[in-house]
């Protein structure tokens, strides 16, 4: 997590490094801090928002054209002022920033305090600015080669800028785990965790390797390896906009994201779904049918709200293609000593890209031969270069700490996905196929439709604000739906609630229902629908409360439930693109009743790097 910034050029660099750390300000908010050069290093650093921080500098002179920022979710040591990055060698003369977590910080640290260093905090990150100091000073090399012979020493997971005050005016970065963007302008170099500062500048970017360095200095950028071989900077063009990363009216990103939905999903479907011409195409899954065709199942790994939608595609996959599923958390997969086999088709899902866990999982599986087919969303990606081929789902910018449009992006891609696959094998009949490519084109209509008809859950949320818990409960396709809708409502109302197959409730749940328990049954039209009626007359039974989403036109569960909210029909397979939308505005608006941050709620980053 954490989010850095860097800046090179002619321009002032402190406008630039700000704006850049606002944009980055989701990765991580616990402190703020800002390095400049010009002679001497300037540092000003601040627990607390990029705000904060800026509401600190008064009357300071901010002359440079060469700085570095950095906003942090802490690991080592608490969030305060001196926690903060950026960090400075003994002389003063060096500053680092760094995301990441250095694991053999303690054995470096505790070396370099008997060689005489003194350190200030407590963080895992200070450790590589002292020992690029001592190896500068013991080799009396340049600062390029003392960073270089750093890297080799470090453990861990690292970004990094630095900057010196002892040598001609450049920039070091390198990266191993954690991401780093540079943007190349005339004359001018950009650096950040992605793209967002950067695109406002340039849409020519290089996305740095793990372990490549890149050195900045008299208007050019060199790369290399901390083996140092020479490596030649590759020029992506990037298609972001800049309203996409923008608030465009909207109170938070979440809600402009929720309310992005038909939009990205559209996004998301075109060029691959034509229904009229009977045409689904993912490039990527053609290219390695053989993969697809040649397994006896897939396995899919991810953390959080993606885990949520690899959840989806164990419904989809087993349902439509017939083919046997894992959904495995990437966190325990990796540490576990999985069976992985050559003709395994391993499936990451990941909005970011970026996330540690996941990744490592990847790198497990590829070890062994799996094919690794990526579906995420920011392209250029560390998940998305891992994997052998894959599919973005071309949700534009998510900004929201809690993932909405990219979890019905996943959704979207796994549904094409496994319909592909499904016609392929033969368990799909093409007519039932046919029928299924019409429905999903109109999903980013009813998605619409959902969101125009926002007032009840509103009145929902106003009448639950204060409530201690809240129960999640669905079934079939529902199932993950009803998990995705309780990690929403603890990550931004930080409300407690959990999230249940609906029949699983009377295995234990159920002691927790009385009249004070809100109950969200998600139980709309579809295979499972009569057992779910049973399950919410045994909440009734309890006088728990039930605030059911429910199909259009269902009198039935209307009439049993003291609340509902209406979706439109679909098809059982599509059900979680739409059943999940009113879960995630009744959690932002409970958020916001209880005037929770929703865009950075507490303890929480967009990005988890970390492991
Ligand atoms: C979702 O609202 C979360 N904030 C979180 O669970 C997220 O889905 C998870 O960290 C995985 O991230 P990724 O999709 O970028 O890999
Ligand atoms: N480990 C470092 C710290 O605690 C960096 C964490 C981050 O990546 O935000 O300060």
């Amino acid at each position: 997590m954490c989010g850095i910034v860097g800046y090179i050029g002619k321009r002032e660099a402190y406008p630039i490094i700000i704006k850049g750390l606002k944009r980055l300000e989701y990765r991580g908010y616990d402190s703020a801090g800002i390095a400049l050069l010009n002679g001497d290093l300037k540092i000003m650093k601040k627990k607390g928002k990029v705000s904060d921080l800026e509401a600190s500098i008064t009357g300071e002179s901010l002359d440079s054209t060469l700085g570095i920022g950095h906003t942090r979710w802490a690991t080592h040591g608490e969030p305060n002022d001196v926690n903060a990055h950026p960090h400075t060698s003994s002389d003063g003369k060096l500053a680092i920033i760094h995301n990441g977590i250095i694991e053999n910080y303690q054995s470096l640290k505790t070396e370099l305090e008997q060689k005489g260093h003194k350190f200030k905090s407590e963080t895992d990150s200070e450790v590589i600015i002292h020992l690029v100091e001592e190896i500068k000073k013991s080799n009396n090399c340049s600062l390029e080669e003392a960073v270089r012979l750093s890297l080799q020493e470090i453990v861990g997971a690292y970004a990094i800028c630095i900057l010196s005050s002892d040598e001609d005016k450049q920039l070091i970065a390198a990266r191993k785990g954690s991401p780093l963007v540079i943007g190349v302008g005339d004359g001018e170099f950009f650096i950040a965790s992605d793209a967002t500062p950067i695109i406002e500048y340039t849409n020519n970017v290089v996305y740095l390797d793990d372990y490549e360095i890149a050195i900045i200095k008299n208007g050019k950028l060199t790369l290399k390896s901390i083996e140092d071989v020479a490596k030649t900077p590759f020029v992506h063009t990037l298609e972001m906009e800049l309203e996409s990363i923008e608030k465009g009216g909207f109170e938070h990103f979440m809600l402009k994201e929720i309310h992005e939905q038909p939009k990205s999903i559209r996004d998301c479907l075109r060029g691959r779904l034509i229904p009229k011409d009977n045409h689904l195409f993912l490039n990527g899954m053609s290219q390695y049918m053989n993969k697809f065709l040649n397994t006896d199942r897939l396995i899919f790994i991810a953390c959080g709200t993606s885990w949520h939608a690899a959840l989806v595609a164990e419904y989809l996959f087993e349902d439509i293609a017939r083919i046997s599923v894992e959904v495995e958390y990437a966190s325990e997969f990796r540490y576990r000593n999985p069976v992985i086999r050559e003709n395994d088709v391993v499936i990451p899902i990941s909005q970011s890209g970026e996330t540690a866990d996941t990744l490592a999982a990847i790198e497990l599986a590829k070890s062994k031969g799996a094919t690794i087919f990526g579906v995420c969303n920011v392209v250029g990606s560390s998940i998305a270069r891992a994997s052998h081929a894959g599919a973005f789902i071309h949700a534009g910018p998510e900004i929201g700490v809690a993932s909405t449009k990219a979890f019905t992006g996943q959704v979207t891609v796994l549904a094409m996905m496994a319909l592909i696959l499904g016609l392929k094998k033969g368990t799909l009949s093409e007519s039932r196929y046919r029928e299924l490519l019409f429905e999903l084109d109109t999903i980013p209509d009813k998605i619409q439709k959902i969101l125009e008809n926002a007032e009840p859950i509103k009145r929902i949320a106003s009448t639950f604000q204060s409530a201690k818990n809240f129960l999640y409960l669905g079934r079939g396709y529902n199932f993950p739906v009803a998990l995705e809708g309780a990690l929403k409502l603890k990550e931004i109302s930080y409300i407690h609630a959990e999230g249940y197959p609906a029949a699983e409730m009377k295995h234990g749940p159920i002691a927790l229902i009385d009249e004070d328990m809100p109950v969200v049954f998600i139980s709309t039209k579809d295979a499972t629908y009569d057992k779910i009626i049973s399950n919410i007359q045994e909440v009734k039974a309890r006088k728990g409360k039930v605030i059911a989403i429910v199909t259009e036109g269902d009198k039935d569960i209307q009439n049993m439930s003291e609340y509902t909210v209406q979706i439109p029909k679909t098809e059982d397979c599509f059900i979680p693109l739409l059943s999940v939308i009113p879960l995630q505005l009744l959690s932002y608006y409970i958020a916001i009743y209880r005037g929770c941050n929703v865009d950075q709620p507490r303890n929480l980053a967009k990005s988890v790097t970390v492991e």
